[in-house]
């Protein structure tokens, strides 16, 4: 599935387009092959304002205005050869959204983490996701236009919030350090400069406390707390995903802080997926061949069970 967007990808088309020009060819980018970009926060509290003025108070969104004006981030973009955070790629694809007006444009910083960073961008779904078919509303859309519907938005890119496994996936791809600019050089660079890495990152800690933004019906107007069953299931999902993401990346770089980062990371994962064993015999092939295409797998095994028995004692009691 193609779901990761990055800055990088949107370089590579403009570059294309450029390159096309000069070359005296026409470049005209059709929908279907066209590269996702972000739209901006702005776009999406058209229509989901509950969930923007939760986003707007947490530190993904506030983090914009103040992260690159401290001491310790001007020594680490000076250490990866960079001058300004807000302008140093590598930075920019943790860190911030970069949003284009229109395919080809140039892209403009627009803030900090934001929807698009986690649900993906949403220049190819944004007209898919919320169509429930021609005279038709949320109640009277049949199951199969419904299903459709979320398939080809994520065919486009959506990271639907019933995707756990792909969700934790992307988190990680920050939190974990799982993006692909990243090389053995700018994580050595970066772990000097003393950026930090986080292996206690823990999806249902961190995404039940300032982040939760769960508005769904039929109660839309309360921000939900989720049941005990489900972040259950979540924690498990997220620390599938965090044994992916590790065992991929940890030899990427021998740096000391990386390297104990990431094998603490692998420890934990492995202690609590072995812990579902008797609930979730699935696990063991997953645990065998720890891959993203197992991780899915694994993940809808999973989808209607309660592995609150084994896994209640370790779920946080203190969200981020
Ligand atoms: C024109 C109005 C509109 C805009 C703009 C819009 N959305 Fe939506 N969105 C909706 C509607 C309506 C739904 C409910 C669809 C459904 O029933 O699943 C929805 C559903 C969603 C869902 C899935 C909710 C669920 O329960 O699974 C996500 C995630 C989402 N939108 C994110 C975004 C993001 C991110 C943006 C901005 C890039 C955005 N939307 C822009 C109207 C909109
Ligand atoms: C792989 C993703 C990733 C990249 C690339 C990245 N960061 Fe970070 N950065 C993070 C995450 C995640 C955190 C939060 C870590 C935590 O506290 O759990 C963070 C935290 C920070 C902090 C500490 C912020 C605070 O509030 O204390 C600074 C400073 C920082 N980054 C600067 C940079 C600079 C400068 C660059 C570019 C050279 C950069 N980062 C590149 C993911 C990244
Ligand atoms: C840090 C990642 C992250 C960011 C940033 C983020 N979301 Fe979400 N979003 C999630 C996760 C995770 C869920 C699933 C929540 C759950 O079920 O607990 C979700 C659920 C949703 C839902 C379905 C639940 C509901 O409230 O109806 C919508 C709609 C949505 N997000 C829209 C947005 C919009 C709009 C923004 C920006 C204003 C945004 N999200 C920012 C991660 C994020
Ligand atoms: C595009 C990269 C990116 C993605 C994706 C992302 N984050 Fe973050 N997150 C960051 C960065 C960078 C920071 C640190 C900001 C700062 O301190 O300046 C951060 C900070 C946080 C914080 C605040 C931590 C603290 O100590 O205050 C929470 C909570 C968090 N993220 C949860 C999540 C969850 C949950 C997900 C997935 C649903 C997620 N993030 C996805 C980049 C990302």
């Amino acid at each position: 599935m193609s779901i990761k967007v990055s800055f990088r990808n949107i370089q590579k088309t403009v570059t294309l387009g450029l390159l096309l020009g000069a070359l005296g060819l026409v470049f005209v980018p059709t929908t279907a092959s066209a590269k996702p970009f972000n739209l901006g926060p702005g776009k999406c509290k058209e229509c989901h304002k509950a969930e923007f003025e939760v986003w707007e108070k947490t530190k993904h969104a506030t983090s914009y205005k103040k992260v690159h004006k401290s001491k310790a981030a001007k020594k680490i973009v000076k250490a990866v050869g960079g001058k300004r955070m807000k302008k140093t790629a590598l930075c920019m694809s943790c860190h911030y959204t970069q949003t284009v007006k229109k395919a080809g444009a140039k892209p403009k910083l627009a803030a900090g983490v934001s929807c698009e960073s986690c649900h993906g961008s949403a220049s190819e779904w944004i007209t898919i996701h919320n169509n429930y078919g021609k005279g038709k509303t949320v109640k009277t859309e049949d199951d199969a236009h419904k299903a459709e519907r979320i398939k080809s938005a994520t065919a486009a890119g959506m990271i639907w919030p019933s995707a756990l496994y792909d969700i934790a996936v992307n988190c990680n791809s920050c939190h974990g350090f799982s993006k692909q600019a990243l090389t053995g050089a700018n994580i050595s660079a970066m772990m000097d400069a003393k950026h930090p890495i986080n292996p206690d990152f823990e999806i249902v800690a961190y995404s039940q406390g300032t982040v939760r933004h769960r508005f769904y019906p039929p109660k839309v107007t309360e921000n939900q707390v989720m049941s005990t069953v489900d972040m259950s299931r979540l924690y498990v999902i997220g620390q599938a995903a965090t044994l992916v993401s590790a065992t991929e990346n940890i030899s990427k770089s021998d740096h000391a802080v990386y390297k104990a980062a990431q094998e603490k990371r692998i420890a934990t994962a492995t202690a609590v997926l072995k812990s579902v064993q008797s609930l979730a015999p699935e696990v063991g092939a997953f645990l065998a061949t720890p891959t993203t295409v197992n991780g899915r797998a694994f993940a809808a095994a999973i989808a209607a069970k309660d592995l609150s028995s084994a896994v209640s004692g370790r779920l946080p009691s203190k969200f981020k």
